[in-house]
């Protein structure tokens, strides 16, 4: 754990989930995202939610959860959402994108995560490719980003964010205690999390922005510098095949191009990657 503390508190109450002040912050932005917010003490998962709440809803319902009873990560895995100490939100989104640019939007969600939790805390997050935010080898939080289809658009995407904010390493389970952390654990203090859910709303926000005025590039570069993953060797599970290789990029959809020993570049949508300390060659 290190011992260099987060920024001021600005007045919050560490820990409690002030609905209240998250709504002043949106009612005070002109936000794309945000114009309307569905609090839950608990809910099954936040993205079921989303999905269940989309009917008549306009870009951006924010579903922000204390806990869930069924929260989920990606690959079917069960997501850890104890109450009164984490993040669990999910935005819906009718992005204009074709299906297979859906992978952006995990980018998107991924970028605006790591960079509210640098804003607020000397925490050196960073991405793993696809989805993970990382602290060292360490995971702090995650992105599922799930998508309703109809023809060749999306008709709907649910965003969901989870981040390990307040949570102390003994209610991991022990078998994920090695390889998970917090944003308490690794500043030594309890952190706000109305503060956490505004700053990803605002980075995400100006993301979103972004990316409907310029397009992906700009969104891409800042993935790439905050990416623990590109320029390292590499081993990359889909299914139950495994490549080995230095990861070289992404491509403009989001997937990892991997160069493998014999030189070829193999283009790879979803897996689990896994840092290796020796070089490949
Ligand atoms: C992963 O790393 O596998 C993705 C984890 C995503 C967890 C969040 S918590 C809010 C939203 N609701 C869910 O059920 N999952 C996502």
């Amino acid at each position: 754990m290190r011992s260099s503390g987060g920024k001021e508190s600005r007045g919050i109450t560490p820990n409690r989930l002030s609905l209240k002040r998250v709504q002043e912050f949106l009612a005070d932005q002109p936000l794309v995202i945000g114009k309307e917010l569905l609090f839950f003490a608990s809910v099954d998962s936040t993205n079921t939610m989303a999905f269940e709440r989309a009917a008549g809803r306009s870009d951006g319902l924010i579903i922000l959860a204390d806990s869930q009873t069924a929260g989920r990560g990606r690959r079917g895995r069960q997501w850890l959402s104890p109450s009164g100490s984490n993040l669990y939100m999910t935005i819906l989104m009718k992005p204009s994108l074709l299906p297979e640019d859906a992978p952006i939007l995990t980018l998107m969600a991924a970028v605006s995560a790591t960079s509210a939790i640098k804003n607020l805390t000397t925490i050196p997050a960073s991405i793993k490719w696809p989805n993970d935010i990382m602290v060292g080898e360490r995971k702090l939080g995650g992105i599922l980003t799930e998508v309703k289809v109809r023809g060749n658009q999306i008709l709907w995407a649910a965003i969901g964010i989870g981040i390990n904010v307040n949570i102390t390493a003994k209610r991991f389970p022990e078998d994920i205690r090695p390889y998970a952390t917090s944003m308490r654990h690794e500043t030594g203090r309890v952190q706000s999390r109305t503060l956490v859910v505004i700053e990803i709303l605002k980075e995400l926000d100006s993301w979103y922005r972004i990316l409907l005025a310029k397009g992906k590039e700009p969104l891409f570069s800042r993935w790439l510098i905050e990416s623990s993953t590109i320029g390292r060797n590499v081993r990359v599970t889909v299914g139950r095949a495994s490549f080995v290789g230095v990861a070289e990029g992404i491509d403009d959809t989001g997937m990892l191009m991997l160069r493998l020993r014999n030189d070829s570049i193999k283009k790879i949508s979803s897996g689990d990657v896994v840092l290796l300390r020796e070089a490949t060659a």
